[in-house]
């Protein structure tokens, strides 16, 4: 049997999807007037429970990363999924809603034959979100999507998070694109390193010297981790965090009970302190403030995150900065300029990215070598940017936001325009972190703020604090309130008053 009946229209909320068994497959319904919709239980990005979402002006908002997909379809809206949700038909008979458990067939968009060539260099987070949204629109021309990762196009928060605490091997680190999505289209992936990208000629020469020319092309080559210039800085044992790989040498290197030294308070800074405390490292952080992130989220949530460290085991050193690595052949000890001297074999370098753009030849670069866009992201005829390495116009300021979430947004638009849309960036900045089994999201991007409201106290548990400029909320952090979270991630694309956010959040 296949057709079940699973639960009554009157249990069901217009707000909240209800999860139900339907022979083997689990899925949620989801109430639109006297319709019912029925899909996958769990999120494609990284298997939220989408009963724990918020429907909100005709989407279904994943409670974890804040994905949206539309109610009446599946359809995905809005990253960090890239899929739509599998749908199942639904159907309402006497008040009882029934639902069929095979799943719907895919809508599958008609690919045209198309004699253009497009590249998209770069498989993080924009690069993989763009491909996604050129197969999915049916592009049918030559698409080459390079990488100078041998596997890449995955998911790089989990690194910091998870593979360096021990949790998750290297290799299990979930892939950004499925690949039934892959297999559409004339998708040409191949491993090179860029070393020129001339913009006038249209033309991308590799590491290995093949050349390839363009129509189009999408950089989204992302950050490169800085290494300040201080003596000793290229001893072995000295390591950043950008890649996979560098997260399977670092956890090579780190041993339980042995010392490790993280310089840089930054959200890695100490996303790794929390992960290799959890490895057993004893980690010490040498930082140049008092309070970490005190200039992103205010002193109050900063001293609780320091509390939260200190009381899980982390040493934090400074106000001081590092003055020199010492050692032979490899880093023994770590000189700061306060007078302290760290003993340890194993640094992480958490000293911030500047963007990978060093090939790119035809177009001017910024002071901190960002690609300029404009609002449809484009950089120079048939040049267009996105993620890390795009300073692009965002409510009439130019802003350049490392936040992976926002580099897939800007992915899926540069790739909409490239097929000759004229989409821009009109959504709220997103990000989240997860520290010692927590995890705190930031919506928005405050630059400045005058007062912090908040709700709940963060000493205590989930709060919910508004970063505001006089009477407008400019940005929201919060540990928890979930729901308001997906309600505001909606409502925050529109200016929202503190007034109307007190109300919002209840
Ligand atoms: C460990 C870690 C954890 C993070 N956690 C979070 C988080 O929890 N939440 C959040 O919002 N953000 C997080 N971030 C930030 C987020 O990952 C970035 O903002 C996001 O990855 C940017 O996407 P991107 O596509 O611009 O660049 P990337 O994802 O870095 O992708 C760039 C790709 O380009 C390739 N490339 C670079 N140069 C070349 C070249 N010359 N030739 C060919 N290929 C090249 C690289 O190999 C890479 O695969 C984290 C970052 C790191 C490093
Ligand atoms: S699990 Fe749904 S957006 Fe990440």
């Amino acid at each position: 049997m296949t057709q079940h009946a699973v639960a009554r229209l009157e249990q069901l909320d217009a707000k909240r999807p209800l999860r139900v068994q339907a022979g083997n497959e689990e899925m949620i319904l989801v109430r639109q007037g006297d319709q019912v919709h029925a899909y996958q239980g769990n999120c494609p990005h990284a298997g939220a429970p989408l009963e724990e979402g918020v429907v909100c002006g005709g989407l279904l908002v994943c409670p974890w990363h804040k994905a949206a997909f539309a109610v009446d379809e599946g359809a995905v809206c809005e990253p960090p999924a890239l899929t739509g949700l599998r749908r199942y038909r639904a159907w309402v008979k006497d008040g009882e809603v029934w639902v069929d458990d095979q799943p719907l067939p895919k809508n599958e968009p008609p690919r045209h034959s198309d004699a253009r060539t497009f590249v998209v260099i770069g498989a993080g987070a924009a690069g993989s979100a763009a491909v996604a949204t050129l197969l999915d629109h049916g592009f049918g021309g030559h698409l080459i999507w390079l990488d100078q990762e041998r596997q890449p196009a995955y998911d790089r928060t989990a690194l910091s998070k998870f593979v360096i605490a021990g949790e998750m091997a290297p290799d299990e680190v979930s892939s950004l694109i499925e690949p039934d999505q892959l297999r559409r289209g004339h998708l040409d992936r191949r491993f090179g390193k860029v070393r020129v990208l001339d913009a006038k000629k249209r033309q991308i020469t590799l590491a290995d010297g093949q050349h390839i020319d363009y129509d189009a092309a999408l950089l989204a080559t992302g950050g490169k981790p800085v290494r300040p210039q201080l003596p000793g800085v290229d001893l072995p044992g000295i390591m950043t965090l950008r890649s996979r790989e560098d997260a399977a040498r670092l956890l090579d290197a780190a041993e339980p009970g042995q010392p490790v030294v993280i310089v840089g308070d930054s959200f890695i800074g100490l996303e790794a302190a929390s992960a290799l405390r959890k490895y057993g490292a004893q980690v010490h952080v040498v930082t140049r403030h008092e309070v970490p992130l005190a200039k992103q989220l205010g002193e109050r949530i900063g001293r609780c995150m320091r509390e939260l460290h200190e009381r899980k085991g982390v040493v934090f050193h400074g106000p001081t900065e590092v003055e020199r690595f010492l050692g032979q052949d490899k880093v023994q000890a770590v000189q700061l300029a306060n007078g302290e001297k760290l003993a340890t074999a194993l640094v992480l370098l958490g000293t911030g990215v500047k963007p990978a753009t060093a090939f790119v030849q035809g177009v001017p670069l910024g002071k901190d070598q960002s690609l300029k866009v404009d609002a449809e992201l484009h950089v120079a005829e048939g040049l267009w940017a996105a993620g890390d390495i795009a300073t692009f116009p965002h409510d009439g300021r130019p802003v350049r936001i490392e936040h992976w979430r926002l580099a897939q947004q800007l992915g899926v638009i540069a790739a909409a325009n490239i097929l000759g849309e004229q989409r821009r960036y009109n959504d709220v900045p997103f990000f989240w972190t997860y520290q010692h089994g927590r995890t705190y999201e930031v919506l928005g991007h405050a630059r400045d703020w005058d007062r912090i409201e908040f709700v709940g106290e963060p000493e205590k548990g989930d709060f919910i604090a508004l970063q505001c400029v006089r009477e407008q909320v400019e940005a929201v952090i919060a540990k928890g309130y979930s729901d308001a979270m997906a309600t505001l991630s909606q409502r925050m694309k529109r200016s929202l008053s503190l007034e109307e956010a007190l109300q919002l959040i209840g």
